[in-house]
């Protein structure tokens, strides 16, 4: 089965983690797939891979946090593989920091990635798509629905992006444009930001403290977000839109409803 035949997709972020794993599904489910990062090499590489599995991918260079970049980025798709279907706003960085000890200059650049470079791919996204319009998946969090302790850029910056995509569903709306919007929030999910942050993976490590609280009983793995992204990005998803999508395994809504009840 191929849920998104015909269809030509850009995911950022795309070297590693989440982003790659997308790309392959996408690829794999007939998309025409754009794969970029500031790691250039490791794009290239995801677009090697999938372009040796007989689909079309291209990888290349792009830093989310420069509108030039952006507009050269688009062009340069749309040149190689089409028109813009599906665009998927999944680049992004996580730095653990108490509020004390966060600095203005750390908090900045996390929002620059994280917020400026989702409103840049959702402006990028409407400007191509106009009136033939479009899916955008914009990468959030279950830290844009909560906070946590050590979180407060992130906490921000995912916050941000859940309700830029409740605007960019409503403004499409509002100006008659078939563009769909529409956000994922993941738990923690088994990458090398996780790694490096939490010690996901890493055997032995005070993350693992979390996983009773996770109703499945596990972290997630990239598999887990690339297919709820494949329905949101095929047209089985037609009527959700301005939507928050929560794949963390019910750890979120276990959190909402636990009080400390003592028998
Ligand atoms: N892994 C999780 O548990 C988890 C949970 C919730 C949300 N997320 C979000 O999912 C997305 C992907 O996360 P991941 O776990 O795959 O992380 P990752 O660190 O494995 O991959 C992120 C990729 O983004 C790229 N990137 C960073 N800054 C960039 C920039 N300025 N321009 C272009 N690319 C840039 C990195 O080079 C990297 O390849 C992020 O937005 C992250 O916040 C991840």
């Amino acid at each position: 089965m191929a849920r998104l035949n015909g269809k030509t997709a850009f995911i950022t972020g795309g070297a590693k983690g989440l982003g790659a794993e997308m790309a392959r599904l996408f690829a794999a489910e007939g998309a025409r797939v754009a794969v970029s990062d500031v790691d250039e090499a490791g794009a290239r590489a995801v677009a090697e891979e999938i372009s040796a599995t007989g689909a079309k991918a291209i990888g290349f260079r792009h830093d989310v946090t420069s509108e030039v970049e952006w507009t050269d980025a688009v062009a340069h798709v749309q040149k190689n593989l089409g028109p813009l279907d599906i665009v998927v706003n999944n680049a992004g960085i996580l730095a653990v920091k108490l509020i004390a000890e966060q600095t203005l200059e750390d908090f900045r650049h996390m929002q620059a990635i994280n917020v400026e470079g989702v409103f840049l791919g959702i402006k990028a996204a409407f400007l191509a798509m106009g009136a033939r319009g479009g899916n955008i998946i914009n990468i959030s969090s279950v830290a844009g629905l909560m906070g946590s302790p050590g979180h407060i850029a992130y906490n921000a910056s995912k916050g941000a992006v859940r309700l830029m995509t409740k605007t960019a569903a409503v403004e499409a709306g509002a100006l008659g444009l078939p563009i769909r919007c529409n956000s994922i929030h993941p738990g923690i999910v088994a990458t090398e930001m996780t790694r490096v942050n939490y010690g996901v993976g890493v055997v032995n490590t005070v993350s693992d403290a979390v996983i009773p609280t996770i109703p499945v009983g596990r972290f997630g793995i990239t598999t887990d977000i690339s297919a709820a992204a494949l329905y949101l990005a095929s047209d089985e998803s037609a009527y959700v839109n301005g939507a928050e999508l929560v794949i963390d395994g019910g750890w979120l809504a276990g959190r909402m409803t636990r009080a400390p009840v003592q028998e």
